[in-house]
């Protein structure tokens, strides 16, 4: 199977839409590789953080992008062998994510890093550009929206499951800053590809979003092949 006959499904939406856990299960169902394109932008973030640089050095922080020592556990993500899994995820990790992620320099200093994710039998990519800039030919886009109310609720209740505080209301405003700032960009905006469909997971459970996606793979793949999935 030659790299671009592997095949992707890009799933690309907001923050908190659920489209980690979603993109997750359905690599899971089809048996593909899963790349988590924002724990790279988050790693970057983290790196830059300790290095002590601020958002503008672009040119020292994708350099630090392309040097990025990462590997991807199960469970666990770890940068130059230390597990950072739970730093990752703090909300100072991702809002300085969103803003090293308007860099182009940096962007492209992870195009490759995400390319490389592309392994037989296939691969399930999620993020902000999957289906628009990194995988233009994916075998299937999907781009996930939810509501912010819902949004914020999800991320309110993943950050208090694991014993974080955290606030509604602030959060909520987070998610619009941040959801604002991905869209406005001028590299690689938060948008959905023109082939992309669409998936608002507003009213849908995780168990029924999965199945949607796997119903539209499915579906996609017969076409494909011009017989049934
Ligand atoms: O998906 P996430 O919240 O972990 O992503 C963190 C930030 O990284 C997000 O605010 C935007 C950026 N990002 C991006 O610009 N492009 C991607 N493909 C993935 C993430």
């Amino acid at each position: 199977m030659s790299g671009a006959a592997v095949p992707v499904v890009a799933i690309d939406g907001p923050s908190a839409s659920g489209k980690g856990t979603v993109a997750r299960r359905v690599a899971a169902a089809l048996g593909f590789h899963y790349l988590e394109s924002g724990a790279l932008y988050r790693l970057v973030a983290l790196a830059s953080l300790r290095a002590g640089l601020g958002a503008q050095r672009e040119a020292e922080i994708a350099a630090l992008a392309a040097a990025l020592a990462a590997e991807f556990l199960d469970e666990r993500t770890l940068l130059s062998g230390e597990d950072v899994t739970e730093a990752l995820r703090d909300e100072e990790c991702g809002n300085r994510a969103s803003e090293i992620a308007r860099l182009p320099a940096v962007r492209e200093a992870l195009l490759a890093r995400q390319r490389a994710f592309r392994r037989p039998p296939g691969l399930v990519a999620e993020g902000r550009d999957m289906g628009t800039v990194v995988f233009p030919d994916a075998l299937l886009k999907v781009f996930l929206t939810a509501s912010v109310a819902v949004r914020a609720e999800r991320r309110y209740k993943q950050l208090i499951d694991k014993g974080i505080r955290a606030n509604l209301a602030a959060l909520s405003r987070d998610l619009e800053d941040r959801d604002a700032r991905d869209a406005a960009r001028s590299v690689a905006p938060l948008r959905p590809a023109a082939d992309a469909v669409l998936l608002d997971t507003t009213a849908l459970t995780i168990e029924e979003a999965v199945a949607q996606v796997l119903a539209l793979y499915r579906r996609r793949v017969g076409e494909r092949t011009g017989g049934i999935a």
